[in-house]
């Protein structure tokens, strides 16, 4: 295991004289310190998601020392909210953080986007890092400079895109992360190997994914965090090429927002993933053998490809409010083939339907 020297990953900014370095491994957050200048800030706030903090408190103690700041964070989405944002700044202000001083994330993609918010907006933005611990976050949430909160019902209505002066992605996180949660994250890995890169995505369908782990997991993740580097890399801030990671998500988070969040992002985004898959096949894009891959990588990695939604209008509706349509008409990442994509497309209210329908028990 290339534990001794980690090789990071790099994606950049234009704009802005900073390369953001993605470290993926097992065991790397006890060498956190070395990764990058963790010397040199006057001071450090940790900010921990509480199921985290319940088996890794010890570690995070070890390997940061006790002059830190240590501030736990209540998990879930509905914390995803003002008065965490609240909580943070309160906690940088009575500890006299500053422009010289640092936060560090570790959570999920919950704690990485709120705690990154956080920092970023305090004093017009400090220094942070990364430490997402579930899969989700490591392949896609933590990496790209989004940051946010939940706000008035709609999911990441308010934010600020703001680069992390590192990402440590440590796989040993992952061995007390609940099996469900690592199944949504594979929902992301596998949308990377659609989007961008069809031998990963054949590679992957050859591996029992559940029970991935070790160096095969590590190398997985490696390679889904230079698609999503790549894509961000190229376009930052979402005007053409990034677009393409929303494949799966125009009906995934209508999906998501209709059933009230029972589901799991990676779960709604799978089934996001069939329906926008199945339009793409039903326009005569993609193939129906294709099509079928994706459905049985999908349901191989104990993802759910269906709903029971008695409420396609809300679903319907829901797509209609999403943030990223303009003038009402809803923009379909489209599949050619499997590793080749279009953005922006613009499709028929009948094979949208028939699409939709597709995914209905
Ligand atoms: N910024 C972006 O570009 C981006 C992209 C995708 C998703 N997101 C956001 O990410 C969030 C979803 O992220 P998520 O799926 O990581 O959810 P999450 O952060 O809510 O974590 C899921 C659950 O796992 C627990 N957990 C986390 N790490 C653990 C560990 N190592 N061991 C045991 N339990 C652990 C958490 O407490 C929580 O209960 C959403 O808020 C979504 O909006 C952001
Ligand atoms: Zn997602």
């Amino acid at each position: 295991m290339k534990t001794s020297s980690p090789e990071p990953i790099f994606y950049s900014v234009p704009g802005v004289t900073l390369t953001i370095p993605v470290y993926t491994g097992h065991n790397l957050f006890n060498k956190l310190k070395s990764l990058f200048s963790f010397d040199t800030f006057s001071s450090v706030l940790v900010l921990v998601d509480e199921n985290v903090n319940k088996y890794w408190d010890k570690k995070i103690l070890e390997v940061l020392g006790k002059d830190t700041f240590y501030l736990v964070i209540k998990a879930a989405e509905k914390n995803k909210s003002l008065t965490t944002v609240e909580k943070i700044w309160t906690s940088l202000s009575q500890n006299r953080l500053d422009r010289r001083s640092l936060v560090i994330n570790i959570g999920g993609g919950m704690a990485c986007d709120i705690g990154a918010f956080a920092a970023s907006t305090f004093m017009r933005g400090i220094p942070f890092v990364n430490v997402p611990t579930t899969l989700l976050a490591q392949a896609d949430a933590a990496i790209g400079g989004k940051t946010g909160f939940n706000f008035n019902g709609l999911k990441n209505t308010i934010g600020t895109f703001a680069s992390p002066l590192a990402i440590i992605s440590d796989t040993a996180f992952l061995t007390t992360l609940p099996q469900r949660e690592f199944n949504s994250g594979f929902a992301e890995i596998i949308k990377h190997a659609i989007i961008a890169d069809a031998q990963l995505f054949a590679d992957l369908g050859k591996k029992k994914l559940t029970n991935l782990k070790g160096k095969e997991l590590d190398k997985i993740l490696s390679q889904s965090t230079q698609i999503k580097c790549d894509i961000v890399k190229k376009d930052p801030y979402e005007k053409s090429d990034r677009k393409k990671l929303n494949f799966g998500h125009t009906v995934g988070h209508a999906i998501e927002m209709a059933c009230k969040n029972k589901l799991l992002h990676g779960e709604a985004v799978a089934i996001g993933m069939i329906a926008e898959a199945r339009v793409s096949f039903l326009s005569g894009h993609l193939s129906e053998n294709k099509f079928r891959d994706i459905e049985k990588l999908l349901s191989n990695a104990n993802l759910p490809i269906q709903i029971t939604a008695t409420n396609k209008k809300l679903i319907f509706e829901k797509m209609l409010s999403d943030k990223k349509n303009v003038s009402q008409q809803i923009k379909w990442v489209f599949l050619e083939d499997i590793g080749k994509v279009m953005v922006d497309v613009v499709l028929p209210t009948e094979i949208i339907n028939e699409g939709l329908n597709y995914i209905l028990k």
